[in-house]
């Protein structure tokens, strides 16, 4: 390449590219990589980097010390059309190494093949212990002002918008593991308050195994693959995990949670979040209350079926990233209300008998209702991944003034953990000086040096007091907004390897969750439970875990049983005697439908007008079309997504037939297994198959045309979320009816009710 060529314009390269394949490919289908479709031929004209994707956001450009910096985003990436060394030489070759003549061996002197090989050595760095893996978008926070009267956080006040980085993660798989697997997920807040960062790092359930961080490492090894053969992966259904379980039983609550449906989510944007932990709000007069922090989605909670989530564990890995970053591309901008339960900040720290520093307990809304104080809108997706959703580090102790932590044994071992976990995962003390990690707040710390240091710091005397630079900085007053710990009287009192008594209960909220439940998400639970407890090998350890059950409630303990084929024990304990939580439910609500999947089967004999019609009213709602049809390319001028061969009814939220397929050629077991699922000559049996999958998982479907055709085939015409009409346009305003409930939930017989 003659690097004296001038570069073309990035406008020109993606008009003329964007020119070649117009009609073939259709920009509107979210999760195509890269801003402009690629040319076959492989360009050789120089030009500047190609525009990230319209919906794609970096960190603000700020100094390593908070300053805002006012460059654009580039200065954080790639810029200029020519490649260069790590120094900013330029290139004329990297596909070759130096060698002494074409055949000889390479010569030392190739720094260039030493730099990229090096660099390369490197490039992977500890993942998380916990949570590794993960999905991060930006957004922005508007504070509704509601909570000003019990906070003097400035990010809270009525009308201010706040820049926010959330991550939403798996606790226990490696990096690379499945979405959809059962397990707790992670919801990761940071606000860039202008009073200094804030981190709201919450789970998608209210309770914790466990009542003191000291037992962190317990539950983790027991939780993560066995240490000898280093299996099952991202799962708890294995001996280990119900071995400790059951005889920790203050991790029954959290446990429950985790069997239920809440563990194993239809995507993050139907998740609710929780920070788990009682806070403690302080106004400017230095009056508290005390706190819990909920988020709460706009779409509503609603999960997978658990047959759903292991089929898309092989199907589709990263559903719930591509999930996220799709809907953000498709405008469909996820949306939660943050909200607060709010308590009296009395010296016992309970609120109606329930003590507030137990994290194994919850306050059931219909005692302490969610105040909303807020909205997150997640409008952007990353960059690049590594540089911010692997390296963002979150941490319980950023907290701005207004927000004090509580004497939560678990939380005060989490204050310690993150930062010491970050100084390995992110190699050295100076990681909040990584780019997705910049406070938006001035910094003036007394920090100095360390590996990785990207701050010029001024002045001579980084200590306190001085004289040298004038003795800056200085502490700030009350009157100067300084983040102040609330003076709490803490009583006098022996030093204690020991709980409160009041922890002493692990059944109680349990019992209030199963009670909670409607009969179908008891039975979810149920299969759950034998499925899990199943997959042990020690029958002593499922004999351990009935017995929990027991105490928690017969009817469910029984069930169990009978799923391992064992004896239902009797209770040890009281059952308690409490009152359901209806909050606590995600049946019997409705919600709106942003960014769900309507799967369209369409073949070139389907009424193609009505797709068309149907592709565009789907957009229209805010929902994101998938075309299935016997190939790929084109039906008619219609852009196919999936071919019979390669969707899978578990990526639609609801089905609609134009038509009725006849088996394409490749309908054949050898090409195909799922070919092999139904005999049928007139209807593809993939299609069929489509239908069978969605019906058993309780989704809407709907047909019209040729499609009416395949339902009877499938024998599913005429029963509950099953609808026909005259166009595509008439059923699809159905379909999208049925599915503000989330699931045709009567299509799941239940027992225990
Ligand atoms: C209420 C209980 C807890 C909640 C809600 C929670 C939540 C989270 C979340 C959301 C993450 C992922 C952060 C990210 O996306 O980068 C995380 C990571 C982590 N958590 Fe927790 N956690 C809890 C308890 C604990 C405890 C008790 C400990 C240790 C004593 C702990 C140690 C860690 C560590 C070491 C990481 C990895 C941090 C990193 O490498 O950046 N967590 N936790």
């Amino acid at each position: 390449m003659d690097s004296s060529k001038p570069a073309k314009a990035v406008k020109d390269v993606v008009e003329a590219a964007a020119e070649k394949v117009a009609g073939v490919l259709t920009p509107d289908v979210p999760g195509a990589p890269g801003s402009a479709p690629p040319t076959v031929e492989e360009p050789t004209t120089p030009h500047d980097p190609l525009p990230p994707k319209a919906e794609q956001g970096a960190p603000e450009t700020r100094s390593p010390t908070g300053a805002k910096t006012g460059a654009p985003a580039i200065a954080n990436g790639q810029q200029g059309a020519f490649l260069t060394t790590s120094q900013g030489a330029r290139l004329r070759d990297t596909d070759h190494s130096l060698k002494a003549g074409p055949r000889g061996p390479i010569l030392l002197q190739d720094h260039h093949f030493r730099e990229k090989i090096t660099h390369f050595d490197h490039e992977r760095i500890p993942e998380r212990v916990v949570h590794a893996r993960g999905a991060g978008a930006h957004g922005l926070f508007t504070a509704y002002g509601t909570a000003e009267r019990v906070t003097k956080a400035g990010f809270l006040k009525k009308g201010r918008e706040t820049e926010v980085f959330v991550r939403f993660s798996t606790v226990l798989g490696s990096r690379g593991s499945a979405d959809t697997v059962r397990d707790t997920r992670g919801f990761a807040t940071k606000f860039y308050t202008d009073e200094g960062t804030f981190d709201l790092v919450a789970n998608n359930m209210p309770v914790f195994f466990i009542q003191d961080a000291i037992k962190f490492p317990d539950i983790i090894h027991a939780a993560k693959p066995h240490p000898d053969r280093e299996i099952p992966q991202a799962q708890s259904a294995h001996d280990t995990f119900w071995d400790f379980v059951s005889l920790h039983t203050e991790a029954q609550h959290h446990t429950m949670w985790n069997m239920s449906d809440r563990g194993i989510p239809r995507s993050y944007r139907t998740m609710e979040g929780f920070g788990v932990h009682t806070f403690r709000l302080v106004d400017a007069a230095g009056e508290t209350v005390l706190v819990k922090f909920h988020w709460k989605p706009k779409l509503g909670v609603h999960s997978l079926t658990w047959e759903e989530a292991q089929l898309l564990g092989g199907i589709d890995p990263d559903f719930h990233r591509r999930d996220l970053y799709d809907a953000i591309e498709a405008g469909a901008y996820p949306e939660w209300e943050l909200g607060i339960q709010v308590f009296p900040d009395t010296p016992e720290e309970t609120f109606a008998g329930i003590d507030l520093l137990d994290p194994t307990k919850i306050v059931p809304e219909e005692l302490a209702p969610v105040q909303p104080i807020g909205r997150l809108t997640l409008n952007r997706t990353p960059r690049n991944f590594f540089a911010e959703t692997e390296q963002v580090a979150f941490h319980l102790g950023h907290l701005p003034p207004g927000i004090d932590v509580t004497n939560d044994p678990l939380l005060q071992g989490r204050l310690f953990s993150y930062v010491d976990t970050q100084l390995t995962r992110l190699g050295g003390p100076n990681f909040s000086q990584i780019p997705i990690n910049r406070p938006h707040a001035p910094v003036n710390d007394m920090l100095r040096d360390g590996f990785h240091q990207h701050a010029v710091h001024a002045g001579v005397a980084p200590y306190r007091p001085n004289s040298l630079d004038g003795g800056n900085p200085f502490p700030a007053g009350d009157d100067e907004n300084a983040f102040v710990d609330v003076p709490v009287t803490v009583a006098e009192a022996p030093k204690v390897r020991a709980n409160p008594v009041s922890f002493d209960d692990h059944y109680s909220q349990v019992r209030l969750f199963w009670l909670s439940m409607s009969p179908v998400e008891q039975e979810h639970i149920i299969r759950a439970y034998a499925f899990e407890l199943g997959k042990c090998y020690h029958q002593a350890i499922k004999e351990r875990q009935l017995q929990s059950l027991a105490n928690i409630d017969p009817v469910l303990c029984a069930e169990v049983a009978t799923g391992l084929g064992l004896p239902a024990p009797q209770p040890t304990v009281p059952i308690a005697d409490v009152a359901p939580s209806p909050a606590l439910s995600q049946v019997g609500r409705e919600w709106p439908s942003d960014g769900r999947m309507v799967g369209v089967v369409v073949d070139p004999d389907a009424d193609l007008d009505g797709v068309g019609q149907v592709r565009r009213a789907v957009f229209a709602a805010g929902m994101v079309p998938l075309l299935i049809a016997p190939h790929g390319g084109l039906v008619g001028d219609l852009p196919v997504q999936r071919t019979f061969a390669t969707g899978r009814s578990v990526e639609v939220d609801v089905l609609l037939l134009a038509g009725a397929p006849a088996p394409a050629p490749d309908a054949i077991p050898a090409r195909d297994a799922k070919a092999g699922a139904a005999d049928s000559a007139a209807v593809d049996p993939r299609v069929l198959l489509l239908v069978e999958e969605c019906w058993r998982h309780a989704k809407a479907i709907g047909a019209w045309d040729g499609g009416v055709t395949v339902l009877e085939r499938a024998g599913v015409a005429g029963t509950p979320g099953v609808v026909t009409g005259d166009s595509g346009a008439e059923v699809f305003t159905a379909v999208q009816q049925l599915l503000a409930a989330h699931r045709v939930w009567e299509r799941f017989p239940a027992s225990v009710a």
